[in-house]
């Protein structure tokens, strides 16, 4: 008898443009993933949870569509992968409702999301646009409902989603404990915790920190930024002989720093390593390396770009699999739905539109 086939599930949430922190962050995991075929991938666009941080109306759906062609010319497969957007399933909400009932608010109340938004917003009333939202405290729970419904095995996220995970493990398995066993529980996966740090030299890339490289930048744009990254004249002495990038690079400048970790991830091997003896050497090399880095970013682009404005990767096409895959899901979610229904009580639906 073989084994059932397993499933992944992710979520991203739809922040518009993708830059290279969410390409070598999670992007690269999710094709990887794909290629093993291991198990049955499904990816999701959260949209519902992009609203937990909305002041005034924004282009969710636009944002969601641009994000999808930009994923589907990074190489995710609607073919391969079931990518659907989270809203097309609005059983997902009926299931956080219900999750909502067993819910500790003391466990919600210690989450990181919402203890972060908090402590800003003592800080400064103002500082933020939007109030401290019942759904941005149960943010955690429709994290779980995602998990849930398509009785997910493995959940690939980063580091800063590990406690919403864990939160929507504790959270199927007290439901089974007390109602029977009606959740499939999911296992974490830990996932290598590349951070890439931002072109400005911050720790971290990321869209409202302004200091991104993007997947779509055109060849100028991407020598204009590159030229942009802070380098000092006088390199730091590395103190060791390794070549490893993540040994080197945390010794060197920030802003070297990131040429080098893009260096690493993009050009060949020969190319990292003549750099590296460059800086060992000292001098005045920046200009090259710049120039190196833009080069190879731009190469790495090239066919995204191309990809990206391939007429079959349309607006109507990326609408064409959503809906096809939302109508692929849907008897999965409300399998799991109609079983918690039953499980606590009101039975299953008599009618649903
Ligand atoms: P965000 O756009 O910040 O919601 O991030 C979406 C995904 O990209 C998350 O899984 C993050 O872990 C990953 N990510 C974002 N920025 C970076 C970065 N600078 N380095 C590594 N991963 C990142
Ligand atoms: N909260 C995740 C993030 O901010 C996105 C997300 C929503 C998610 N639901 C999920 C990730 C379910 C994994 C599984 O990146």
């Amino acid at each position: 008898m073989s084994a059932k086939r397993e499933t992944i599930l992710s979520g991203i949430r739809p922040t518009g443009r993708l830059h290279y922190g969410n390409y070598f962050g999670a992007v690269r995991h999710f094709l990887r993933l794909q290629e093993e075929d291991k198990a049955t991938c499904y990816y999701f666009i959260a949209d519902y949870h992009a609203l937990t941080t909305v002041t005034d109306r924004q282009d969710l759906y636009g944002n969601t569509v641009e994000m999808l062609r930009t994923y589907v010319a990074c190489g995710l497969d609607p073919r391969k992968s079931v990518i659907y957007r989270q809203s097309d399933l609005p059983c997902t909400a009926e299931l956080s409702l219900l999750l909502g009932m067993i819910t500790n608010i003391g466990l919600l109340e210690r989450g990181t999301t919402y203890k972060d938004k908090l402590s800003k917003l003592r800080e400064d009333p103002k500082a933020e646009g939007n109030p401290l939202s019942y759904g941005l405290l149960g943010y955690p729970v429709l994290m779980a409902a995602d998990i849930l419904i398509v009785k997910a095995d493995i959940v690939p996220v980063g580091e800063d989603q590990r406690q919403h995970l864990e939160m929507a493990i504790d959270l199927a398995t007290r439901f089974n404990s007390r109602f029977g066993e009606t959740f499939h529980v999911p296992r974490p996966i830990s996932r290598d915790a590349l951070r890439l740090p931002g072109l400005d030299g911050a720790s971290k890339m990321g869209k409202s920190d302004h200091n991104t490289l993007d997947l779509l930048d055109d060849p100028a744009t991407v020598l204009k930024k590159i030229k942009a990254v802070p380098t000092t004249t006088e390199p730091a002495p590395l103190d060791t002989d390794s070549n490893d990038a993540d040994t080197v690079v945390p010794k060197m400048p920030s802003g070297v720093g990131v040429l080098y970790r893009l260096l690493d991830l993009l050009a060949p091997r020969e190319v990292f390593l003549e750099f590296l003896e460059e800086y060992r050497r000292g001098g005045k090399f920046y200009g090259n390396l710049k120039k190196a880095a833009a080069e190879h970013c731009s190469k790495f682009n090239e066919p995204i770009i191309a990809r990206y404005n391939d007429p079959a990767n349309s607006a109507a096409a990326v609408e064409e699999f959503l809906r096809e895959n939302a109508r692929r899901v849907t008897p999965v979610a409300l399998e799991t739905v109609e079983a918690v229904r039953a499980a606590m009580g009101i039975g299953h639906s008599l009618y649903r539109a």
